[in-house]
């Protein structure tokens, strides 16, 4: 079976690759977008880029109901830890392991991290993940950065990009960064979840067609991309 990659809603991804199913940045119960809860999710490896809300939301939860391995940063597993998930993985920027599904490196993200209670969740990151059927690079919740062209010399298959501005790139930067890592399709998320990130991603997917090499695909909560 090849790899599938489902958007869930505003930064959550599923991914079933090699008989293993991943998410990315659990956010279901809070996430205005989503059509599934919490609960309804069964997977065996969660990541999570950062410590904010919307993007470890469910993880302490869904890691106690399914004993899934959760990759984080060093400091992030730490506060698992301490709310009682024991099946962790720690990581750090530049940093790769191979695990049985596939091999995960943790990139550069120029934002913030702050977990939900006030605790310190280290430097936030993306993730570059080599799969049986491609590479998928999550940039997470980032500002623009010249070294997404180093990253892009991976050979990027899929490329998760936000575009909703105000918190994370916009989307003139998206595009701009869609320039720089030169994936093969590119997939938008951040956006429209809340006001302050409305965007058209209609006239985004216009420009990325026009102007890069790169497919555009808008997915909306539940439809999925193949490798
Ligand atoms: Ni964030
Ligand atoms: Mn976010």
């Amino acid at each position: 079976m090849s790899t599938r990659l489902t958007f869930l809603g505003h930064a959550t991804f599923e991914i079933e690759t090699a008989g293993k199913r991943l998410l990315l940045d659990p956010f279901l119960d809070d996430n205005p977008q989503a059509k599934i809860r919490a609960a309804d999710v069964q997977p065996d490896v969660v990541l999570l880029t950062h410590g904010h809300f919307d993007h470890v939301g469910d993880c302490v939860a869904i890691a106690k109901r399914t004993g899934a391995l959760v990759v984080a940063n060093a400091d992030i597993c730490t506060w698992l830890e301490r709310h009682g998930v024991e099946n962790t993985h720690a990581m750090n920027i530049g940093g790769a392991h191979r695990f049985d599904f596939g091999t995960v490196k943790m990139t550069l993200a120029h934002h913030s991290s702050m977990l939900p209670d006030g605790a310190y969740g280290g430097n936030p990151s993306g993730f570059l993940l080599t799969l049986e059927d491609g590479v998928v690079y999550f940039a997470g919740d980032t500002g623009l950065f010249s070294d997404m062209t180093l990253i892009g010399e991976a050979g990027i298959d899929v490329a998760v990009l936000p575009i909703g501005d105000n918190f994370t790139m916009g989307p003139d930067d998206a595009l701009q960064a869609v320039k720089l890592l030169q994936p093969g399709r590119v997939v938008p998320n951040h956006y429209n979840t809340w006001p302050p990130i409305e965007v058209d991603v209609q006239a985004w997917t216009e420009q990325v067609r026009a102007e890069t090499a790169a497919e555009p695909i808008v997915t909306l909560p539940g439809e999925s991309v193949t490798l």
